[in-house]
């Protein structure tokens, strides 16, 4: 784009005028939130308003690369079936060259959204704006106080982005990740009116092993845990953190006593918090800065992890597939059945429920194996075939079968032993997806449909 006009009008033109290209690609997720055509990163203003889940995304509409951001948007009634909604955002006031990160409320019936304005030709290159719907979410108007936080606190640094808000005490609390003296932190933020904010100091901060900025905070209270999610940077094979601990909000402090990984797969980045009642979802950006994405020579890279529901067990983060995801079943492929009946399966949009105490899973397209999931000595770990190995400790008891596997054309997400361990990687086949484990294993398989009411199966 040499033109930098960016409107919403020229944006949904842009993205909507070649999704049926995009649909045709033969990596195409039918699951997923991805966006009609062009770029997604992280997952933004993930929020449930009068009834309805809306996804938000940082986005590019005009090619399959990083650009100035946008935010794209989705929506759906049962979390599971979603229908593309016009942009939301995009960089058109004089305070910002792009529209970063942020989360979403209901602000007494209005849906606000909360995002970084950025500027990279601003000293003050990070400021947090507000937008609000008077529609319900089809369309937003900034405020005329933007940018609401005119400037990063004075002991952090420019680096001051991806604000996420929630109700606690009776107020709106922000959590905005940056960083202390080179060490990643988390700075927190109150308000009574989304518009008016008070410093309120460093939430967390780095004992100086996790990384040097910390992006995409998310606060959350699950099965009465503290949990503060990062994804920190300069910290290589931990992309995205779970941190635990105890968070007093009448000073602000919270206390790190342990951490965890979201998820030991590739391409799993800069999660947010869907807070739904009485449960938190968590939906990730299913891709990864600097990976290799072939999807992108047919016009759209990136999309979102599908929704886990997330719990504590043991002092351990447990993730499982939220279960609404039950409704995209359509035929029962396999019904406890063993390895054989696994050989034979076909299909690559598929649910798998498969119980094994010690073997491999297998992804091949034809003779080409793409990935490989095992369990074996209390371990489990993905292979790829670069060679590289995630692997970690299985140490919850558990009484689900041990792998819960989502496939989706160019994906598949794994659930290990009831979700104490994740991975999400992206696989770019060229022929027909096939499946083996080796080992003794009881298999239960569906066949998933479409998510997008404007897709073709
Ligand atoms: C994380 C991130 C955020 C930022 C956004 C820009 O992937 O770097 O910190 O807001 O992407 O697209």
């Amino acid at each position: 784009m040499s033109d930098t006009h960016f409107t919403i009008d020229r944006a949904n033109e842009a993205a909507f005028s070649k999704a049926a290209e995009v649909r045709n690609s033969v990596f195409a997720l039918k699951y997923h939130i991805a966006a009609p055509s062009g770029w997604i990163n992280d997952p933004n203003g993930l929020v449930r308003f009068d009834g309805r889940y809306h996804a938000f995304y940082q986005h590019y509409p005009y090619e399959p690369k990083w650009g100035p951001m946008h935010w794209g948007h989705a929506s759906s009634a049962d979390l599971v079936h979603w229908q593309h909604e016009p942009v939301a955002l995009a960089p058109d006031m004089p305070y910002e060259k792009g529209c970063f990160s942020g989360s979403a409320v209901d602000d007494n019936g209005i849906m606000t959204l909360i995002y970084t304005a950025h500027d990279d030709d601003n000293p003050i290159k990070e400021t947090q704006c507000i937008a609000r719907s008077f529609d319900g979410g089809k369309t937003f108007v900034k405020s005329p106080l933007n940018p609401v936080i005119p400037s990063f606190p004075q002991e952090c640094c420019a680096d001051f982005r991806d604000p996420k808000v929630w109700r606690q005490d009776g107020r709106w609390q922000m959590v905005v990740g940056t960083s202390h003296e080179g060490r990643g932190c988390v700075v927190l933020f109150t308000s009574d009116d989304l518009e008016h904010w008070e410093y309120r100091g460093i939430m967390a901060e780095s004992d100086g092993t996790l990384g040097y900025m910390w992006e995409c905070p998310n606060f959350c209270r699950v099965d009465g845990q503290d949990i503060l999610i990062i994804s920190p940077m300069g910290v290589p094979g931990h992309k995205n953190i779970a941190l635990f601990g105890n968070f007093d909000c009448a000073s602000g402090r919270m206390t790190i006593d342990h951490w965890q990984d979201l998820d030991l797969g590739e391409h799993f980045y800069a999660a947010q918090v869907l807070y739904d009642e009485d449960r938190n979802l968590l939906f990730g950006w299913m891709n990864m800065w600097d990976k290799p994405d072939p999807a992108a020579a047919d016009g759209w890279s990136g999309a979102l992890t599908l929704p886990r529901e997330m719990h504590v067990r043991n002092g351990k983060l447990i993730q499982s597939p939220a279960s609404e995801l039950a409704l995209l079943r359509g035929e029962q492929a396999i019904t406890g059945g063993c390895r054989k009946c696994l050989e034979k399966l076909t299909g690559n949009c598929l649910e798998l429920s498969i119980g094994m105490n010690d073997g491999d899973f297998i992804v091949s397209a034809g003779e080409e194996e793409l990935l490989r999931i095992s369990i074996r000595d209390g371990q489990t770990s993905l292979q790829l075939p670069d060679g590289s190995i995630f692997s970690a400790a299985l140490t919850l008891p558990c009484d689900q079968p041990s792998l819960h596997i989502f496939v989706d054309q160019s994906s598949v997400e794994c659930f290990v032993n009831g979700g104490e361990v994740c991975f999400s990687e992206r696989i770019y086949p060229t022929a027909p997806l096939n499946y083996r484990v080796t080992g003794n294993a009881t298999v239960d398989a569906w066949a998933l449909n479409n998510a997008f009411e404007d897709s073709e199966c």
